[in-house]
């Protein structure tokens, strides 16, 4: 080896993953990444060496293609500074194999000014960043920098997304389909950064969970999270909450207050139902956005703010900026990342799943062990679920409270789901889902039957109250004594 430069031993680098593990992000402390230099210049592979170890970094040299693979075969490296100068097409080749073996590596490609070709092909293969020489070495060091500062992001935000797949991430969000995937994919990097993000989804489908998520999980997570929801405010108030007021800026304001913008300080402010914002509010939040301060009403004077801004809709909003209701700058602000939540019906296979957890839950809080029954499991798997996962889960507290033993029947369900089976029953007699054969009851239960086990637990569940219960049913009063007579219930 022909390099003069710091050696050190290979061995002892530290294994992918370990630095961003042990560095905090927020602060900037990460352990030292390893560089590996392929030049075959050794005055240029020394030097480059050398201001690589004055910035913190583990430099090795070695001077070509050959022995560069022999040393990425046994050991991991974080940044390789490759020069592509001469032997170009076996640098791409070497580019190619590490993008393919240790896609993680970050790579700087050195090339002369003449093969800037080659440098455009770099980075179309892949490489991070390119240098062209001859260049100063605080250009170097500020390449090295950036690499490894996306290299730590990288890492940070791969463990992360594996924590939100394994469920273990902060905040309970469920779900392995490959739609949830892809919401932890596009989490896991906004996590750790301040853009605002606009979070899109039918009711239910889990966005004010999503937005706690961002925000537990990024660098600002012991600064305060608040949600502010702008569809149940008076527009008057809106404003006041969001920027503040002073003393006498309308009758009851006593004293100065304030606004959430300003009180969040470093953290997150929510805006939960963005498209409610009437427009006069929506140009004054762009402003305070734009111009990093808000202007308290009543005052004459600005505030400073330092917050992070998520926002979220169950609503059209571009169409509603092509109709005028939003205004469009505001829109572009808000959607520099957006999340699309998937539906429940897209993602089915999270339901046994989403039911696990929910049960589990309910398990914990009273000591049972409620499970669903198969035919349960059908109909929920079946359902179109309008209200997506907050459905699911109140269906399930329904079907707890009415459940008399431990397996939730399709009878302790809620009116919709019942009907929804009753109306498309043929279609999903299915064979079992489920193989636990110590699941209780008959595949198939006659829809009598299950109507009747409904009025039977309504009334115990409401004291023989014929009239609350069948309120509670969504039936008719005299559908419920006709129906009463004739599954022989009279005196129930
Ligand atoms: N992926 C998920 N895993 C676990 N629970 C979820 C998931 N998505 C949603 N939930 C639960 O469903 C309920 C509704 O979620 P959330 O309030 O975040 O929905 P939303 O999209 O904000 O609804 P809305 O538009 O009606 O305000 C919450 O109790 C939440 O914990
Ligand atoms: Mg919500």
């Amino acid at each position: 080896m022909l390099s003069t430069a710091p050696m050190m031993n290979i061995s002892a680098y530290p294994q992918i993953g370990e630095h961003a593990a042990q560095g905090n992000l927020a602060q900037g402390n990460r352990a030292r990444m390893s560089v590996l230099v392929v030049d075959e210049d050794a005055a240029v592979r020394d030097a480059c060496c050398e201001i690589a170890e004055k910035h913190g970094f583990l430099p090795h040299g070695v001077p070509g293609i050959t022995a560069a693979r022999e040393l990425l075969r046994g050991n991991s490296i974080d940044i390789v500074l490759l020069d592509l100068k001469g032997s170009a097409s076996s640098g791409l080749e070497l580019l190619d194999e590490v993008k393919t073996l240790h896609p993680e590596t970050a790579i700087i490609v050195m090339t002369a000014y003449a093969t800037v070709t080659s440098a455009v092909e770099a980075m179309r293969t892949g490489a991070t960043d390119y240098l062209t020489k001859p260049f100063a070495l605080d250009e170097l060091a500020t390449v090295l920098e950036r690499a490894s500062e996306r290299r730590t992001l990288d890492l940070a935000s791969r463990r992360l997304r594996e924590k939100l797949r394994t469920q273990q991430g902060l905040g309970n969000i469920i779900g392995r389909s490959a739609e949830m995937d892809k919401i932890y994919r596009i989490l896991s990097k906004v996590a750790f950064t301040s853009h605002p993000v606009l979070i899109l989804g039918e009711s239910g489908t889990g966005k004010e969970l999503i937005a706690r998520s961002i925000h537990v999980n990024g660098p600002n997570a012991t600064k305060p999270f608040i949600p502010v929801d702008c569809s149940s405010l008076v527009p008057t108030l809106v404003e006041s909450e969001l920027f503040g007021y002073v003393k006498g800026a309308f009758t009851g304001a006593n004293r100065s207050k304030d606004g959430l913008l300003v009180s969040a300080e470093g953290g997150t402010v929510f805006l939960d139902e963005i498209g409610e914002l009437p427009l006069d509010l929506q140009a004054k939040l762009l402003r305070a956005l734009q111009e990093k301060e808000v202007r308290p009403v009543g005052a004459t004077h600005r505030v400073p703010i330092n917050v992070r801004i998520l926002a979220a809709t169950n609503r059209n909003l571009s169409e509603m900026v092509e109709q005028g209701r939003f205004r469009k700058d505001l829109y572009y602000r808000l959607n520099v990342v957006n999340l699309r939540l998937p539906s429940l019906r897209q993602r089915r296979d999270d339901i046994p799943l989403l039911i696990a957890h929910f049960l589990e839950r309910k398990n914990r809080e009273y000591g049972k062990n409620f499970r669903v029954s198969d035919e349960m499991l059908r109909v929920l798997m079946d359902y179109e679920w309008p209200g997506n996962v907050r459905e699911l889960e109140h269906t399930l507290d329904r079907a707890c409270a009415y459940c008399s033993g431990t397996v939730l029947q399709l009878g302790d369900a809620s009116s919709p789901i019942i009907n929804y089976y009753s109306n498309t029953r043929p279609k999903i007699a299915t064979p079992p889902l489920l193989n636990d054969t110590s699941l209780a009851g008959p595949a198939i239960t006659p829809l009598a039957e299950l109507e009747k086990q409904a009025i039977l637990k309504a009334l115990k569940e409401l004291q023989g109250d014929k009239l609350a219960a069948a309120k509670l049913l969504g039936i008719g009063k005299t559908t419920m004594y006709r129906k009463l007579k004739e599954y022989g219930l009279g005196e129930a």
